[in-house]
């Protein structure tokens, strides 16, 4: 069990000699400092749980001395301070620093307040009461450590559950967790609080993420991320966990390169958490599973409306360059069809620095156009037997992963996207069974899949991989990601292996995906229409 570490700032040896005493006796560790620059010093190399600080640290009968302000309004709020006085005509000051008032509001400088000329042993007693009293209401346990939790890129159902494991896990081990609003750009702005015990309690039913999230350009530049790395040095902030999707893991590489720089380890760990489900490393991603059956949830009720009047849809699909949410979402509901980038990308042979740019764009673009084709005979033969409707899953990453090339070209090339798969269709169709008899139409699932409910296994494995990150934190390890997979349970795979796998081109990545081309493989099968001719 460790001990409460207390900062005493008081220029009075004697003074400071007999609170030590006091306060040693009563179980606390103490340090002290003389003037605010000392300590300032102490703060940024040690972890303080509380400071006393009195107001005049330069001058004892100064009344314009305010330095211990001056102290308390650079200190890092999240150390609770107690302000000593020896004057009464200071009570103002003091009231303005326990209750700010105002506008602009000011900010609380103290928490609480001890008037140093009171003599009586009740007062010095009430004293070390106030003293306890701060540090209960302010901490669950007497924090060893201070970790960090973020989440970033896209929200995904289940990065509730990943946080509250974290935080309970954590503070069973004496170790203070901050929640970071808003991805990496929390920790550049210093937008970080405390979560506690009940500050957690109910979150894993929730969909999205209690933190907030973002997409943080900026945190690319070396820079910007200076001011996140002085925020955690400050905070003494010695591990962050991150939930999100390879990028979030480079940021965490990049970060913890600079804090390795001012000679302060910081450790990372991330759990993958984005519907996408496009990382090497883990079977699913947070949120993943979730997204698949909202998905399959959304397309069932267009079932009534495509039934009614003999209409094929083309459903497009998020899952940005992954196709698996198209393929889980098309075994869902028994789709005619599914098509994904992993399947119709072809590129230029060779090495490639950019995978993007090497798109051969006329050889997929022939390879869409073969595959819907095959897609609409297969569909005509179905409809000639009585078929009443047909769905065909469309991943947007096919769009995703042209789009840029294709706007660059100077053929004015169209996008392959849903649009296009149902010109396609429509064209055809129009020309074997007439205009308006099945008409085609496109509909898109987009943030309503993303930010639904988590399934009972996202639940799940938010939870389990929260409580699994936040033991590897304590054990040391550091840059790896907690994955998940079917056979083999958890498993752990270091971040730059999961980097480099996972920002692959769509088809080289299905190749280490045995089980989504499987279930791609699956959903073909069962979507072929019978070689009707040869079957009577
Ligand atoms: O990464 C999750 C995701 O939902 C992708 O499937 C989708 O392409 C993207 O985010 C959409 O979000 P944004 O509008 O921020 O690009």
């Amino acid at each position: 069990m460790g001990k409460f570490k207390i900062l005493i700032a008081d220029n009075n040896e004697g003074i400071v000699a007999s609170y030590t005493d006091a306060l040693v006796a009563a179980g606390y560790e103490v340090v002290d400092a003389a003037s605010p620059e000392e300590a300032l010093t102490i703060l940024r190399k040690q972890m303080i749980h509380l400071a006393i600080v009195d107001v005049r640290l330069r001058e004892d009968d100064d009344q314009n001395d305010k330095s211990g302000l001056e102290l308390c309004e650079a200190m890092e709020p999240l150390v609770p301070r107690v302000i000593l006085t020896g004057y009464v005509e200071d009570w103002t000051i003091i009231r303005d620093a326990l209750q700010p008032s105002g506008r602009p509001k000011r900010k609380q400088l103290a928490d609480g307040f001890f008037f140093k000329g009171a003599k009586e042993k009740d007062a010095r007693n009430n004293f070390y009461r106030e003293i306890r009293r701060i540090l209960q209401q302010e901490y669950e346990m007497i924090p060893a450590k201070r970790f960090a939790i973020l989440t970033s890129g896209g929200d995904a159902p289940g990065m509730n559950a990943a946080i509250w494991s974290a935080v309970r896990t954590a503070l069973a081990n004496n170790v203070e967790i901050l929640g970071v609003q808003d991805g990496y750009r929390g920790l550049i702005n210093n937008n970080m609080r405390k979560l506690t015990w009940n500050s957690v309690s109910d979150i894993m039913i929730e969909s999205g993420t209690i933190l907030g999230s973002a997409r943080c350009d900026e945190f690319h530049d070396k820079e910007t991320r200076k001011q996140a790395v002085d925020n955690i040095l400050q905070k003494h902030i010695s591990g962050l966990l991150v939930i999100g999707g390879d990028g979030s893991m480079k940021g965490a590489q990049a970060l913890a390169h600079d804090v390795a720089e001012k000679g302060t380890a910081l450790q990372t760990i991330a759990i993958p958490g984005t519907i996408d489900n496009d990382l090497v490393g883990s079977d699913f991603s947070l949120g993943a599973a979730s997204a698949a059956n909202a998905m399959i949830d959304q397309i069932r009720q267009i079932v009534a409306p495509a039934k009614a009047l003999n209409m094929v849809f083309v459903i497009e699909v998020m899952g940005a360059l992954s196709g698996f949410l198209a393929v889980e979402s098309g075994i869902g509901v028994g789709a005619d069809a599914v098509i994904i980038p992993e399947e119709l990308i072809v590129l230029l042979p060779g090495e490639h620095h950019d995978w993007r740019e090497a798109i051969d764009l006329p050889a997929t673009k022939s390879r869409v156009d073969q595959r819907l084709e095959e897609i609409s005979e297969n569909l005509k033969k179905a409809f000639e037997a009585g078929k009443k409707f047909g769905f065909i899953i469309q991943a947007e990453g096919l769009d995703h992963c042209t789009a840029t090339l294709i706007d660059k070209t100077a053929e004015r090339l169209e996008r392959l996207d849903a649009e296009y798969t149902r010109r396609h269709i429509d064209e055809r169709f129009t020309d074997w069974f007439g205009s308006k008899v099945h008409p085609v139409r496109v509909q898109k699932l987009g943030y309503a899949v993303r930010g639904v409910l988590p399934s009972r296994f996202d639940i799940w494995l938010g939870a389990a991989s929260g409580k699994r990150a936040v033991e590897l934190l304590l054990a040391g390890s550091t840059s790896m990601m907690v994955g998940w997979s079917e056979t083999r349970g958890f498993i752990e795979t270091h971040f730059d292996e999961v980097v480099s796998k996972s920002g692959r081109a769509p088809n080289e990545m299905w190749k280490d995906r045995s089980n989504w081309s499987a279930m791609s493989d699956l959903q073909k099968s069962l979507s072929l229409p019978l070689p009707f001719s040869e079957a009577i």
